[in-house]
């Protein structure tokens, strides 16, 4: 009888363990899974990608991707803060990597740690190191990066250059020389956007006038930000803004990427989500239909970004949250979305077969350039720094006013905790 009994239970727990990775790898996710991103219009494709592999392996959750309109976010953080601190988060927002995650989201302790979903999918070998020192602290992992974008690019059109006699300016001081010469043929010298692109400009001139030693002492407190040299770095931002078009205020990025690629402007400086919306949404070839070279000053330096997703405290959909930072870190969700994104992965295992040129060569940059962080997309500064440094680009713009922006900045720096 005993023996029986022993022999049925030795079935059961058999039964019970081989059925077991079945029945995990089986569970079935239902209801809904809110993202929260400003990948809205040309920004789009990209996120569907990622969204298509989630809903093929997850075809029960319905998806809201809550989009809201304006480029690196202007308006969705405004919308973004306001849910999280009225308490009503979404499942998984976008958000930068380095400062804006770790010293806005986490210092307010309201994101959860994901190093245990990093140990259990290999995220700890796959990304790089450096990496995942800016979206961890001491008590953990706080968000799954998507890509690596590139800060430091200068836009243009080869066919147009060489209709107007002139070449890509590879400092500050050839873009003054040509500069007048493109004004005179009624072409603008360099497109500009609405406001937060005049901050995305700045770090590219400031990067050029400081070198990237300088600019890392700027953001771990050793170079004040009313030194001489940062009041430089003004001066010659101002003596850019001479060249730029009038009615940037009220232009969105695209619109201002039209602008060189209609003609009506020579160069633009944005990031490559440009090369993005270059190549998926108007289908130009890189390299042919649009040139790209390091924002003047600052070749042999990459100033990055990453994009990454986190998961808030209080998520209503936590499961569902979890598999999609799932897809976001794997590699065929990488380099679905990447491709299209107009950045290259931030795994290091990524194919590149699947990249076009810009991505291809951005790839290899990325591997030998000194890297520093942008300040315009999260990676240098907190939210505090970043909402005043917007006021102060407002006042400058305005006033041109150097040592006054400068003296601001210093200011800001002490209230922000740099
Ligand atoms: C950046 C973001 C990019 C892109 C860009 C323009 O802040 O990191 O992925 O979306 O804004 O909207």
């Amino acid at each position: 009888m005993k023996k029986a009994f022993a022999r049925v239970l030795f079935f059961m727990v058999a039964a019970l363990l081989l059925s077991a990775p079945q029945a995990v790898q089986a569970k079935e996710f239902s209801g809904d899974l809110e993202i929260f991103s400003w990948w809205a219009g040309d920004e789009g494709p990209a996120l569907q990608a990622l969204i298509d592999i989630y809903k093929k392996q997850n075809p029960k959750v319905n998806v809201i991707n809550a989009t809201v309109t304006g480029g690196s976010g202007v308006n969705a953080k405004a919308v973004l803060k306001t849910r999280m601190l009225g308490g009503e988060p979404p499942d998984s927002f976008q958000v930068h990597a380095g400062q804006e995650l770790i010293g806005t989201w986490v210092k307010a302790d309201r994101m959860e740690d994901l190093t245990p979903l990093f140990k259990e999918q290999g995220w700890m070998d796959v990304f790089p190191e450096g990496l995942i020192k800016l979206i961890g602290t001491e008590d953990g992992i706080w968000s799954v990066p998507v890509n690596i974008h590139r800060s430091n690019v200068m836009w243009y059109t080869p066919a147009n250059l060489k209709k107007w006699g002139v070449e890509a300016p590879k400092t500050w001081d050839e873009f003054f020389a040509i500069a007048p010469k493109l004004k005179a043929a009624g072409v603008t010298p360099l497109a500009l956007a609405q406001n937060w692109t005049a901050n995305h400009l700045w770090e590219s001139v400031a990067l050029a006038s400081l070198g990237p030693d300088k600019w890392d002492a700027l953001w771990n407190g050793e170079l004040s930000f009313d030194s001489p040299e940062v009041v430089k770095a003004w001066e010659l931002f101002g003596k850019v803004l001479q060249y730029t078009n009038a009615d940037a205020s009220s232009l969105s990025w695209q619109q201002a990427t039209d602008m060189v690629i209609d003609g009506r402007a020579a160069f633009n400086i944005m990031g490559d989500w440009a090369a993005g919306y270059m190549a998926t949404t108007k289908k130009l070839v890189p390299g042919e239909g649009f040139g790209f070279m390091a924002s003047p000053g600052t070749n042999g330096e990459f100033m990055f970004l990453a994009d990454s997703f986190g998961l808030p405290k209080g998520a209503p959909n936590r499961d569902n949250a979890i598999a999609w930072l799932k897809v976001l870190g794997s590699k065929e969700g990488s380099d679905a979305f990447n491709p299209l994104k107009g950045s290259i992965s931030a795994r290091t295992d990524s194919d590149l077969s699947k990249y076009n040129g810009y991505l291809q060569a951005t790839a290899a940059d990325f591997g030998k350039d000194r890297v520093v962080g942008s300040l315009a997309h999260g990676v240098a500064a907190n939210e505090t720094f970043m909402g005043g440094f917007a006021s102060v680009m407002e006042m400058f713009l305005k006033t041109k006013n150097a040592p006054a922006a400068a003296k601001a900045c210093a200011q800001l720096a002490k209230k922000a905790g740099i």
